[in-house]
């Protein structure tokens, strides 16, 4: 028998996944001292095999999750995976300048010295698992985003830039019927403004859903969506796998014109209309 073990931002996710294995889902406590440290534990377990599944969103997420893999081997985990459903630092894949660090690269090896296997979802690069020490592997969900499409008229899948056409042909491919574009996209990383390059796609009249990894600040998102609504698209969807979603990017999408904001569970938010679930359980059980 399997128990899994969720972290304090992927419970949903976890539970789904634990019903998808037909495994023991193991209740943790989530505590912090007040000098602000954490403390993440479980009760005793009687399985040989822990299944983790712990986004690392947050500063703190990473060292629960640290503390989870720990407890889990104290507990007598004969094997620990670690599910990360949504990878933080996966953007921080390189050092920019000179003295920075590669931080995917120190959180990937922090994290393999507590498990037998990792398996992330849709890393931003899959290169990023070659950083872990155990092996690793990728999960592809963004077909599950179509299950949140229904009845589109005339369908343009857009991607915000060309690293994001695979997610919008996957997702047009699994939605069944329409074309695929993309545009091109500048980030000036020192004010963190993005500029696009629109296609010259017809979109009036249409229905767009731009498809991306991430949506973080929402920069990159609503400046696509305002370009295709200001072109004439009729109605213009953003989905993504990982809805970071972080200060005020619902607003920014909002002001720009979106119909509706999709994403998955890898981090559970309000737009967090589709489970990755099925598609984590197919990986370990295949
Ligand atoms: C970049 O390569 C990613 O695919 C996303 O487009 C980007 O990280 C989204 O960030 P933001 O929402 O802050 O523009």
């Amino acid at each position: 028998m399997t128990t899994i073990i969720p972290g304090a931002d992927s419970q949903a996710l976890a539970a789904e996944l634990a019903a998808e294995l037909d495994a023991a889902l193991t209740v943790p406590t989530y505590d912090r001292f007040a000098d602000g440290e954490t403390l993440a534990a479980i009760p005793a377990f009687d399985d040989n095999e822990a299944i983790i599944v712990a986004s690392t969103a947050t500063n703190d997420a990473h060292i629960e999750l640290l503390q989870l893999q720990d407890a889990a081997r104290e507990a007598g985990a004969a094997t620990v995976t670690t599910v990360i459903p949504y990878l933080g630092y996966a953007r921080q894949d390189k050092a920019f300048k000179q003295g920075q660090p590669i931080s995917v690269r120190a959180t990937a090896r922090a994290i393999s010295t507590g498990t037998d296997r990792v398996l992330l979802v849709e890393p931003h690069e899959p290169a990023v698992a070659e950083f872990f020490t155990v092996p690793t592997d990728a999960v592809d969900a963004a077909d599950r985003l179509a299950g949140a499409l229904v009845d589109l008229d005339d369908p343009l899948f857009v991607a915000p830039d060309e690293g994001a056409i695979e997610l919008a042909t996957t997702t047009r491919d699994a939605y069944g019927e329409g074309a695929v574009d993309y545009f091109e996209k500048e980030r000036d990383y020192e004010t963190g403004e993005v500029e696009l390059t629109p296609s010259d796609a017809p979109v009036e009249g249409r229905d767009v859903v731009v498809v991306d990894d991430i949506i973080a600040t929402g920069g990159t998102m609503s400046g696509a969506v305002e370009v295709l609504v200001d072109r004439g698209a009729d109605r213009v969807f953003a989905v993504c796998v990982h809805p970071v979603l972080a200060e005020a990017a619902l607003t920014r999408l909002s002001a720009a014109g979106v119909e509706r904001v999709v994403g998955t569970d890898t981090l559970e938010r309000a737009v967090s209309e589709v489970s990755v679930a099925s598609a984590i359980a197919a990986n370990l059980t295949e």
